[in-house]
């Protein structure tokens, strides 16, 4: 089966970047919202993306014009009902995610291959939510969804080979290199990034050094692009927070528990850059300044 039509559901930070990959590629892709207001703002986050590419030359007008005319913007899960697949970016929450597949597993027909963008959350457990275990998996991306060259496929125990290729294949159609993994919490690269961000905030407890030493450490030592806290910043302190606790829930190791100082910025709402304060205060935005913390 060629996946032709797509449907995306979360136009979000990556479901927008979702969405946009697919119709680059090609695909028919109908992307929903809850609500008009943020149906809006993510479609005018792509049509940004997509301005940027033409200015520097790397799409023409007449190739972002025909991207723009395979996207469908929507509010109303029932446009779903003759996708091929479905990929959910929405909120990281158990039940509305069940809420979700409920209602797609009948709006959809049998054949459509349905899969979470999910960080942390067992792909087992929400395919049970289906009457298709055989046609559920993970498709988890990396933010910025159209930067990050890396697509993580996850299969679970009940996932069918077929599928799971089918998906493989398709990862490479947007232009992504594929990995393949199972469904265990943080996949492949959160079980392995996680913990290096949590040392981070550790060392910088422990008072080893200051926020921009550690950053620049890891950034100008190693040739990471950003430094751990920087990256905290992007990702998120809240986000990361929530992930490092179903990892330490599931594995039970110490590499994967919050520390205090990361609880205590999540608390104070100090979530990094898009909160506007996390290791750094983003007040301008061009020139981040690092918070002493400790
Ligand atoms: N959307 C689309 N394009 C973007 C973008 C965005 N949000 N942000 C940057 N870009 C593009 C720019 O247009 C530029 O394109 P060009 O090279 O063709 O001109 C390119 O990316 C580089 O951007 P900049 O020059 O502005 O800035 P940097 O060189 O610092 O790159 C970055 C920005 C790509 C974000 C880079 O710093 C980076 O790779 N950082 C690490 C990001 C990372 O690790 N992401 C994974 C997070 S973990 C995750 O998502 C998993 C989740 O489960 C937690």
């Amino acid at each position: 089966m060629a996946i032709e039509k797509v449907g995306v559901v979360g136009c979000g930070l990556m479901g927008s970047g979702i969405a946009q990959v697919a119709a680059q590629a090609g695909c028919q892709v109908t992307v929903r919202e809850v609500s008009p207001q943020l149906l809006e703002k993510g479609l005018q986050s792509i049509e940004k993306n997509l301005t940027r590419l033409v200015e520097k030359g790397t799409l023409s007008a007449t190739e972002r014009d025909q991207v723009r005319a395979r996207l469908r913007g929507t509010t109303n899960l029932d446009d779903f009902k003759d996708c091929d697949f479905v990929i959910e970016a929405i909120v990281e929450l158990l039940p509305a995610k069940r809420e979700l597949w409920t209602a797609l597993d009948k709006i959809c027909p049998k054949q459509t291959i349905f899969a979470s963008n999910t960080s942390s959350l067992s792909i087992t457990e929400m395919a049970t939510f289906t009457q298709r275990p055989d046609r559920f998996l993970g498709m988890h991306f990396f933010n910025p969804v159209p930067v990050m060259k890396l697509v993580e496929v996850i299969r679970t125990i009940a996932t069918d080979p077929r599928v799971f290729d089918e998906i493989v294949a398709f990862g490479g159609k947007l232009g992504k290199t594929v990995v393949r993994t199972s469904d265990r919490t943080g996949f492949i690269v959160n079980r392995l990034l996680v913990p290096y961000l949590l040392d981070a905030v550790r060392a910088l407890e422990e008072g080893v050094a200051s926020v921009e030493d550690i950053d620049n450490s890891m950034k100008l030592g190693c040739g990471h692009p950003m430094g751990p806290l920087t990256l905290l910043d992007f990702v998120g302190l809240d986000t990361t927070y929530y992930i490092s606790n179903i990892m330490f829930d599931e594995f039970k190791e110490k590499r994967f528990a919050s520390p205090p100082l990361l609880k205590r910025m999540v608390l104070a709402g100090w979530n990094g850059r898009k909160a506007g304060r996390g290791f750094y205060d983003y007040a301008d935005p061009a020139k981040p300044k690092a918070l002493q913390l400790t």
